[in-house]
């Protein structure tokens, strides 16, 4: 019998992949790299290493879009000079700008809705086979009937890959895509399409299998979570029903939801999440602004005064529950009269923090259509900071209220601080770790790094706005073996709230506009 000699192994290709946005793209990334990796490309170490270089994009606000934009200009010169690199624009800005990406930088191979990322191996052997550019994009939200829109928007859920998460301990699963809400400055239905919930079984078994490799804490995510539905033979299930059954998986410690629609808070929900020992007690509703005429002219759906009536509830209900909130400022109209009532509604309801946007036309949205965006840059900068200052001085005092109790945290890895010296203690090292509370706080202490992943009481010693610090208890990293340190109760909180910045991960973040 002759052996054949195969000759050489065709050289591995390599991925770089940038990721702008929300939770969503954070997911959506993870996907798709686990989806080329089984066809056998890896992670590129840095971008000048790969061959493709892939951005995931979001178009929330014209900022996030000009980073893209300049990130395609300082990867032009890099295609130059290899002309096989293969340059990718995903997710909203693709579905938002379709052929447009390509005017604008016709260096650009692939083009990839958020609804079209099952077929980003199929496009890019289609490009390595010399087919050219490629652009996949969903219908658009006013192309055809609802159903023909929805399909066009397919959820992305392929098997996972632990490898690919910033952290292995902590997932993302997705409970439905898209949104029906319509608010008059908001993009994300026409991007992200039709509200389309997930079968809870296909929700359940994808939170096993995360759990049987090793996941502790899974953030579930959608647009609009809370006003998840499913009906089956006559049979709903409400995002309440789904923390109940997912409450019951083993192994499983922590399991938060985001983000919340205010009027979709209802009783059975906050009563899970009062009764389901390892929801967190962390709710993100946004509010979005403190004035019922601003509301209005947002499309908003609810008053002022309905938004606080459900605040009332959950603090009644969930008296240590942790609130939080999205602003806008500086939106179509907004006179001080009105932004003062924003103020006042951060100055008085005790939110953890806000995350705080000035407004930004998105074309295609109702208040571009018909509403002028008629409030200076310089003042849209004043209202920012004066509401960032407002929220710091609440969110510092409720910090404060931590000190001298013990937390239990999720370890999630270096603190910035560390993290940034690049300084690595090994294994048994010690660090400035840092990990999230039940209700989200995030929490710095010196540790050894083999704690990550961990459930952890840490004794608070000091607050800031953003973070409290504090101390192992007890000594207890180094008494308890390990496996026995990890098998905690308690409700969740870490890697959620919302994500608005470039390539950083979950744990990063503090409240900021961008
Ligand atoms: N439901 C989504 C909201 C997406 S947009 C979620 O999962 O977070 C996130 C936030 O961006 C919104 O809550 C809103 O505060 C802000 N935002 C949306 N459109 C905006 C615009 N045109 N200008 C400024 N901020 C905007
Ligand atoms: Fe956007 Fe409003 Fe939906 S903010 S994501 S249209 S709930």
């Amino acid at each position: 019998m002759g052996i054949t000699n195969p000759g050489p192994e065709p050289a591995t290709r390599r991925l770089w992949i940038e990721t702008v946005g929300c939770q969503m793209n954070v997911l959506d990334s993870e996907l798709v790299v686990a989806a080329l990796r089984r066809q056998g490309w890896e992670m590129a170490r840095t971008q000048a290493d790969a061959d493709a270089v892939f951005y995931n994009t979001c178009s929330v606000r014209q900022h996030a879009e000009d980073k893209i934009y300049s990130a395609l200009g300082r990867v032009r010169q890099e295609k130059e000079r290899r002309p096989g690199l293969i340059v990718g624009v995903l997710g909203c800005m693709a579905q938002k700008d379709q052929v447009l990406v390509r005017t604008r930088a016709p260096w650009v191979d692939l083009v990839v809705g958020p609804g079209q990322l099952h077929q980003v191996p199929r496009l890019v052997d289609g490009i390595l086979a010399g087919g050219g550019p490629q652009i996949e994009v969903s219908l658009d939200r006013k192309g055809g009937s609802r159903e023909a829109i929805a399909r066009s928007f397919e959820s992305y859920d392929p098997d996972r890959d632990p490898a690919m998460r910033p952290t292995p301990f902590q997932a993302f699963v997705r409970t439905q895509t898209g949104c029906d809400k319509f608010c008059a400055f908001c993009v994300v239905p026409r991007v992200r399409g039709p509200e389309q919930a997930r079968p809870p079984e296909a929700i359940l078994a994808e939170t096993r299998k995360l759990v049987a490799e090793g996941c502790r804490e899974v953030t579930l995510i959608g647009q609009t979570v809370n006003s998840y539905r499913w009906s089956d033979g006559g049979v709903t299930t409400r995002l309440s029903d789904l923390l109940g059954r997912l409450d019951a998986i083993d192994g499983l410690d922590r399991i938060k939801f985001v983000t919340n629609y205010p009027r979709d808070m209802t009783p059975d929900l906050i009563a899970a999440v009062r009764d389901l020992p390892k929801v967190s007690h962390y709710l993100h509703v946004p509010a979005q602004h403190g004035s019922d005429d601003v509301l209005l002219r947002m499309r908003r759906g609810y008053s002022i005064g309905e938004y606080m009536e459900m605040l009332g509830r959950i603090r009644t209900e969930l008296p240590h529950a942790a609130v939080t909130s999205d602003f806008i400022v500086g939106f179509c109209g907004e006179t001080d009269a009105e932004f003062q009532m924003t103020l006042d509604l951060v100055r008085t309801a005790g939110f953890k923090n806000s995350f705080i946007f000035k407004y930004s036309p998105r074309p295609g949205t109702k208040a571009h259509e018909r509403l002028p965006d008629d409030v200076p840059e310089e003042v849209k900068k004043e209202r920012n900071q004066a509401l960032l200052e407002a929220q710091a001085e609440v969110s510092l005092a409720g910090n404060r209220a931590f000190v001298g109790t013990r937390q239990q945290v999720l370890v999630e890895g270096l603190s910035t601080r560390d993290e940034k010296r690049s300084v690595d203690p090994g294994p048994d090292g010690m660090a400035q770790l840092s990990g999230r509370t039940a209700c989200d706080r995030i929490v710095v202490f010196d540790a050894p790094l083999r704690l990550v992943g961990r459930l952890v009481d840490i004794d608070i010693t000091a607050a800031a706005a953003w973070s409290l610090l504090g101390t192992v208890a007890d000594g207890l990293a180094d008494a308890v073996p390990l496996d026995e340190l990890s098998g905690g109760q308690g409700s969740c909180g870490t890697a959620a709230g919302p994500l608005y910045d470039i390539a950083s991960p979950p744990s990063r973040q503090t409240p900021s506009g961008v």
